[in-house]
C-alpha cells in the first residue's frame, strides 16, 4: 500500500481485521503518505457503500480500486464444508464483484481510472483448495467482463496472478511445503509483497494506459514453467 502512497496517492485502506488494517494506514501516514482506515467486510454491500461515501468525503474523487482481500482454506472437494465454500467464494469472488459494482460508477464520474483484481496463480492453473481455485478463476473471468463493460468509461480492469509470496496467508506453511513451492518456481525463490505492489502501481498508472482486460502472472515463472520444471527432473 505504501508503494501507492509513496507515489502520491491518497488511499482508503479497508480490512475486516481492524488492528492489521489500521497499522497499514498508520505506517503509511508515519512515512509521510496520505491514508485513512475504515473497517468492514468485503462480502457486505453496506460496507462498500460506507467506503464509497467515506472515500468521496475525504478525497473528492476516486480513480483506483484494488480488490486485494482474500482467504484460503485447506480443503479438498470431498472435505470442503458449505460454510467453508461460502466464506472463500464470498470474500474472494463476491467481494471483488461488489467492489467493482460499487466503485466503477464512482471512477467513471471522476473521469476514469483503473481497477486491479488480485487473483492468483490458482486462477490460471489450480491449487489444492477447490473454493480458492474456483474463486480465483471467477475473479479472472469477472475482470475480462468488467474490462468490456467499463472500458468505454475510461476504466481499465486487469487481474494479477501472484505465485508463492511470503505474507500472513502463507505463514502457516511447513518448512517442507515452503521448500516444495520454491522448488516449483523456476526463479527458485518466493515472491515478496512489494513486488506485487509494484505491479499494481504500474497497472494503475498512466504508463499502463492501453492495458485492459489483461491477466498478468507474477509468479517467478510458476504457471508457465511447471510442466517443464517437472520434466527436467527426469533428464
Ligand atoms: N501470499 C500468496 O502467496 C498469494 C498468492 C496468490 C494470491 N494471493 C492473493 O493476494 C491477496 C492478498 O493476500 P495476502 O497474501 O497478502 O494475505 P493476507 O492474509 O496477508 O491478506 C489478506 C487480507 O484480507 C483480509 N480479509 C479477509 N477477509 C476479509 C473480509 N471478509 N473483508 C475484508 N477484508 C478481509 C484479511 O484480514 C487480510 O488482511 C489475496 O487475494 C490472496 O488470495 C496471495
Amino acid at each position: 500500500m505504501q508503494t501507492l502512497t509513496a507515489r502520491g496517492a491518497s488511499v482508503l485502506v479497508t480490512d475486516l481485521d481492524e488492528a492489521a488494517g489500521r497499522a497499514v494506514a498508520d505506517e503509511a501516514v508515519a512515512a509521510g503518505g496520505s491514508a485513512v482506515f475504515a473497517p468492514g467486510d468485503v462480502r457486505d454491500s453496506a460496507s462498500w457503500a460506507t467506503w464509497r461515501d467515506l472515500a468521496l468525503e475525504r478525497f473528492d474523487a476516486v480513480h483506483v480500486l484494488v480488490n486485494n482481500a482474500g482467504v484460503f482454506g485447506e480443503e479438498t472437494i470431498l472435505s470442503v464444508t458449505r460454510a467453508g465454500w461460502q466464506r472463500t467464494i464470498g470474500v474472494n469472488l463476491k467481494g471483488s464483484f461488489l467492489g467493482i459494482k460499487t466503485f466503477a460508477p464512482v471512477i467513471r464520474d471522476a473521469g476514469g481510472g483503473a481497477i486491479v483484481n488480485v487473483s492468483s496463480a490458482a486462477g490460471l492453473d489450480q491449487n489444492p483448495d477447490p473454493a480458492y481455485t474456483a474463486s480465483k478463476w471467477g475473479v479472472r473471468g469477472l475482470t475480462k467482463m468488467a474490462s468490456q463493460e467499463f472500458g468505454p468509461w475510461g476504466i481499465r480492469v486487469n487481474s494479477i496472478h501472484p505465485g508463492y509470496v511470503l505474507t500472513a496467508m502463507t505463514d502457516f506453511a511447513s518448512a517442507a511445503m515452503r521448500a516444495a513451492k520454491i522448488e516449483m518456481t523456476p526463479m527458485k525463490r518466493a515472491g515478496e509483497a512489494w513486488e506485487a505492489a509494484e505491479l499494481v502501481a504500474f497497472l494503475v498508472s498512466d504508463a499502463a494506459g492501453f492495458i485492459n482486460g489483461a491477466e498478468i502472472a507474477i509468479d517467478g515463472g510458476w504457471t508457465s514453467g511447471s510442466q517443464a520444471t517437472e520434466a527436467r527432473r527426469f533428464r
